[in-house]
Order: structure tokens, then C-alpha cells, then sequence
């Protein structure tokens, strides 16, 4: 089953930058798929303009049934709770606990008011907890986030997601910040949510061995233009190096 269609998608920022040109392709439901490229590529552009945060130039996406491209306000807010998102600073508010943090991600189902008063349910309360849980984070519930290290800011980040109850899960360099012990605790946390949730994941990774390890598809993209789509296995060191041009010297490690 399709989830996700890029039909002939275009971006093109004010002051002139291309960032995405032509770009299509379709995710199905439960796949994992990375999107690799060098700095500038148009990586987070294309994830941003799959949740809306930026407009399109040119071209059509449709999740889930639904033209992201030209949606209204109301529908979108409905698009939006069905698409958690993980970022590379965590974006927790700090001050906050643990907890709320989690259940922030809450807040696209509810009105301005509730989401003021910090009004949830008993049964969201609840997943809160199930969630911070599955993620070794239950003693951590009511620490301030700013007393957390990054690998349990990023696994707060992840509950918060999670808790919107999200179809897809698109995460825009979510170790880039980390350690590698770190790195891989998120990786693996993230992959079990793929497989044993369901959850289609779109990554942005930096890391070419990462994406390598995990994920199903690996999509690479150059000057906002997809050269590779396909398995990890099909992915040669000749195509490594025509993604990343002149970075690719420091990304192969063997
Ligand atoms: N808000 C913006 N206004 C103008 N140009 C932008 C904006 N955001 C990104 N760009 C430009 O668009 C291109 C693609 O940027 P993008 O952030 O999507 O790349 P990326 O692949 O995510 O890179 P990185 O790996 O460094 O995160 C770059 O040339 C960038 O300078
Ligand atoms: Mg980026």
C-alpha cells in the first residue's frame, strides 16, 4: 500500500537557490528508507515540504490519500498528527518535564484552550508512561529535559512522536548530535518502531554506514536531484562517491 507519492516536486527558495528539482518517487506503508547526500543536497528540504513547514514550487505530494500540496489549514492540522517528526536537536522545551514533553505531542488533537491548560486524558497519560517505558526512560518522567543527556533527549523526542500515534515518521538527522553508543540505541529504538509498529520511517542520515545497516531503500540526492533509489546492497562505491562528490573521501571508512 502506497503512503506516500512525490510527483515532479520542485523547490525553489527566495534569492534564487534550486534546492529540489524534479524529484519523485513513493513510499510504501512499513517501509524504512534513507535519504543520503552531501551538505546542501536538499535533504531537509524535502522533509520539510512533505509536513508543509515549506511550500512547494512546483509539483504535487500526496500522503495518505490526501494533496499535501495545496490543502486547507483544518485538513492539514489532520495530515499533520498523522506525521511525527524527530530533528537533530531534539526541539524538547527544556524547562518542561520529561512527561510533558512527551505529551506535547498530544497537542495537534486538541483545541488552543486545552492545549493551554495542559488538559490529557487519563488514557494519554497512560501512553506517556507505556512509551518513556519501552524507551528506558520510566525513572526519568519528571526530570527537567534539561538535565537529560543528548541520547535521552533524543529518546524523549522519539516518545513524543509516538504518542501522536503517526503513520510515518520522518526524522532529519536525528544521530548527528550524538555518540556513536548513543547513536545506536536511537537507531535501534527507531528501527524496532519500524518493524514491530509498522511505522514508515524517512530518514535524513549523514551517515552512509548507517543507512547502509538499516534501512530498506536508500535514496541518494545531489543538487536537489535523486541519483540513487534502491537497495542498499545495489548501492556501489562508484555511486557513494557520484552522491557525494568531493565529500565522499571522508564518509568511506574502509
Ligand atoms: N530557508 C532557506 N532560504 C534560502 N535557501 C535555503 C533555505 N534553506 C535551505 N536553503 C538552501 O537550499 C539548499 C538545500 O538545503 P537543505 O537544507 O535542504 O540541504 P541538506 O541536504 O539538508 O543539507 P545538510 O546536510 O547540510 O543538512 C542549500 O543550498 C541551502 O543553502
Ligand atoms: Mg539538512
Amino acid at each position: 500500500m502506497e503512503l506516500l507519492n512525490i510527483n515532479r516536486l520542485s523547490k525553489e527558495y527566495k534569492g534564487g537557490t534550486k534546492a529540489l528539482s524534479n524529484v519523485n518517487f513513493s513510499v510504501n506503508e512499513g517501509e524504512f528508507v534513507s535519504i543520503i547526500g552531501p551538505s546542501g543536497a536538499g535533504k531537509s528540504t524535502l522533509l520539510r515540504c512533505i509536513n508543509k513547514m515549506i511550500d512547494a514550487t512546483d509539483g504535487e505530494i500526496v500522503f495518505d490519500g490526501v494533496s499535501v500540496t495545496d490543502i486547507n489549514r483544518k485538513d492539514l492540522r489532520k495530515v499533520r498528527t498523522k506525521i511525527g517528526m524527530i530533528f537533530q536537536h531534539y526541539n524538547l522545551v527544556d524547562r518542561l518535564s520529561v512527561i510533558e514533553n512527551v505529551l506535547h505531542g498530544r497537542l495537534g488533537y486538541k483545541t488552543t484552550l486545552e492545549g493551554i491548560i495542559g488538559k490529557y486524558t487519563e488514557k494519554e497519560k497512560k501512553k506517556a508512561f507505556d512509551l518513556l517505558k519501552k524507551l528506558g526512560l520510566k525513572d526519568q518522567a519528571y526530570k527537567r529535559c534539561d538535565q537529560l543527556s543528548g541520547g535521552q533527549k533524543q529518546r524523549v523526542g522519539i516518545a513524543r512522536a509516538l504518542i501522536q500515534n503517526p503513520k510515518l515518521v520522518l526524522c532529519d538527522e536525528p544521530i548527528a548530535s550524538l555518540d556513536p553508543n548513543a547513536s545506536k540505541v536511537i537507531m535501534d529504538h527507531l528501527k524496532n518502531i519500524n518493524v514491530e509498529m509498522g511505522i514508515t520511517s524517512i530518514f535524513n542520515l549523514h551517515q552512509v554506514d548507517v543507512a547502509m545497516k538499516y534501512s530498506d531503500r536508500i535514496i541518494g540526492v545531489n543538487s536537489g536531484e535523486i541519483i540513487y533509489d534502491g537497495t542498499p546492497d545495489n548501492l556501489s562505491e562508484e555511486k557513494i562517491h557520484e552522491i557525494y562528490g568531493s565529500e565522499a573521501g571522508e564518509l568511506i571508512t574502509e
